[in-house]
């Protein structure tokens, strides 16, 4: 199976690692069984190590659904995405296309007629559309990002899609939508987990909990660092992104930090862009 550089995120997601990418490499042991990410989000770092054996996670159905949708149905999934496509550009009336689709989610019973395609071009439609492609939810699971004004987002990029389809199925991959810590009771030694959980939030003000109804609070990240010992203990190697906060670098003190500067690029306010110090914490020794 050879790599290629089409197969890339197809959704603009919170905390996405594109930037920091090459740090991460850097990282990766040179062999693993099998890699796991718990944590998908928009999939930065699958899509760039391609592995053939994975396990891929994210608590975000909506999410967990389009990427299966890529893999099952993808050229009915290009093809819904392209209506949207034209009915966003030729009705003239942009924003209010953006509102129908957007509250499709408000009355359950309009939304569970709606197909898992449908309800995958819904989500890319709306990443490709909305304020800052910022994918959130308010308490009660709906989607509540705002219009976004793009002269001409690209809405169908039927390349990439196809690309991932291919990957997703010339690979092994196993796809579930459930919390991490389910997930990771399957790893076993010789196993690679890259971790990219919510972040610890710098401030209390600069708190960012709406990737789902859930939030990540700091028992989540206590609860998170005790299934890295768990790991740990059974041999599997991890990586785990975080940001460079005292309460994370206590929670991983016996594991071997480095601190990385990182370009936060989606955040939902201008004025809380800018470089944060992250922590990738490891625990093995790069081999080279
Ligand atoms: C920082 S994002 C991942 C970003 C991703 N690595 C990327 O490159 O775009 C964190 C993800 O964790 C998911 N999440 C939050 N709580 C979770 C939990 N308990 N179990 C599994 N996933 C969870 C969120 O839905 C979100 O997509």
């Amino acid at each position: 199976m050879t790599k290629t550089k089409l197969v890339a995120p197809v959704l603009k997601w919170v905390g996405g690692k594109r930037q920091i990418l090459g740090e991460i490499k850097r990282y990766i042991p040179k062999t693993f069984e099998t890699y796991y990410e718990p944590f998908l989000g928009g999939g930065a770092v699958l899509f760039e190590l391609q592995p053939k054996n994975a396990s891929v996670n994210d608590i975000n159905s909506e999410l967990m659904n389009v990427y299966v949708v890529i893999r099952d149905n993808v050229e009915d999934l290009i093809e819904s995405l392209k209506q949207h496509g034209k009915a966003y550009k030729h009705n003239k009336k942009a924003k209010e296309y953006f509102y129908k689709i957007r509250e499709l989610d408000r009355d359950k019973q309009i939304y569970d007629k709606l197909t898992s395609i449908e309800k995958a071009a819904r989500v890319i439609f709306l990443n490709k559309t909305c304020y800052n492609g910022l994918f959130r939810v308010n308490r009660a699971g709906q989607f509540n990002t705002p219009f976004g004004y793009y002269k001409n987002p690209s809405i169908v990029n039927a390349q990439t899609l196809r690309a991932v389809s291919d990957y997703f199925n010339s690979a092994d991959i196993r796809f579930s939508c459930d919390d991490f810590e389910t997930v990771l009771e399957d790893a076993t030694e010789g196993d690679f987990v890259y971790l990219d959980p919510p972040y610890d939030p710098v401030s209390d003000t600069a708190s960012f909990t709406g990737y789902d109804r859930g939030g990540f609070d700091k028992s989540e990240q206590t609860r998170l660092s005790q299934v890295c010992h768990k790991l740990n203990e059974k041999g599997v190697k991890f990586v785990l992104s975080n940001s460079a906060t005292d309460f994370i670098m206590d929670l991983y003190k016996d594991y071997i930090i480095e601190i990385i500067q990182a370009r936060r690029v989606v955040n939902s306010r201008a004025d809380r862009r800018g470089d944060v110090d992250e922590v990738m914490v490891r625990n093995f020794e790069r081999q080279w």
